[in-house]
């Protein structure tokens, strides 16, 4: 039931013209992964790479981002990844709020369909999103109760790139995520 609501989504996503991303972007991102994934992770916005191919975190910061997960044993094709906007804005610029809002009920129902077990917001943008949090330096690796859902927060993988300790602070949290979802297991 939920692969066919999250399918609906996709399509609604990649015709999107709710804000002005719209304009500039080659192709919407919708999210990726398994319908049914325990954990989700969000992003801020597609990057170059991503607005090119279509899918999220295809770039050097999903790189990143996979050798985080590789090294936590998480299965890429496992888990859910998707954006707090789903069209990039130029030149990577932060979006705006306008946008955010635009674009926001859509990761909200993506967040109903597939339930997980824990969101991971990744970066300010996402943490300040959905948490209303900022200071990622300081609180990543923090576990957070909102609404109902269970939520970790860690820095962004783009942070990373020219940052082998950031890479090693990421790799870290992805253990702790795993810790704490087979805590909730049991
Ligand atoms: N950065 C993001 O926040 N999302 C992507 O999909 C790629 C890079
Ligand atoms: Fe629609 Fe979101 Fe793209 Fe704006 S960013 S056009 S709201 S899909």
């Amino acid at each position: 039931m939920s692969l066919i609501q999250l399918e609906k989504i996709r399509r609604r996503v990649s015709i999107c013209t709710k804000c002005d991303l719209c304009k500039s972007r080659t192709n919407a991102v919708p999210g990726k992964g398994y319908h049914k994934s325990e954990l989700m992770f969000i992003g801020e916005a597609p990057g170059r790479s991503e607005d090119k191919q279509g899918e999220p975190f295809v770039g050097i910061a999903g790189k990143k981002l996979s050798i985080a997960l590789e090294y936590a044993g998480i299965s890429r094709d496992k888990v859910y990844i998707t954006n707090v906007v789903k069209c990039r804005p130029p030149k990577n610029r932060i979006p705006k709020e306008s946008e955010k809002k635009a674009c926001e009920h859509y990761l909200k129902t993506e967040i109903s369909l597939i339930k997980p077990k824990i969101i991971c917001v990744m970066g300010n943008t996402a943490y300040h999103s959905l948490l209303g949090g900022s200071n990622i330096t300081k609180n990543h690796g923090k576990i957070v109760k909102k609404n109902g859902n269970l939520y970790f927060v860690t820095i962004h993988p783009a942070a990373t790139i020219y940052n082998q300790s950031l890479l090693q602070t990421l790799k870290k949290d992805m253990k702790t995520l795993v810790k704490t979802l087979n805590g909730i297991k049991g």
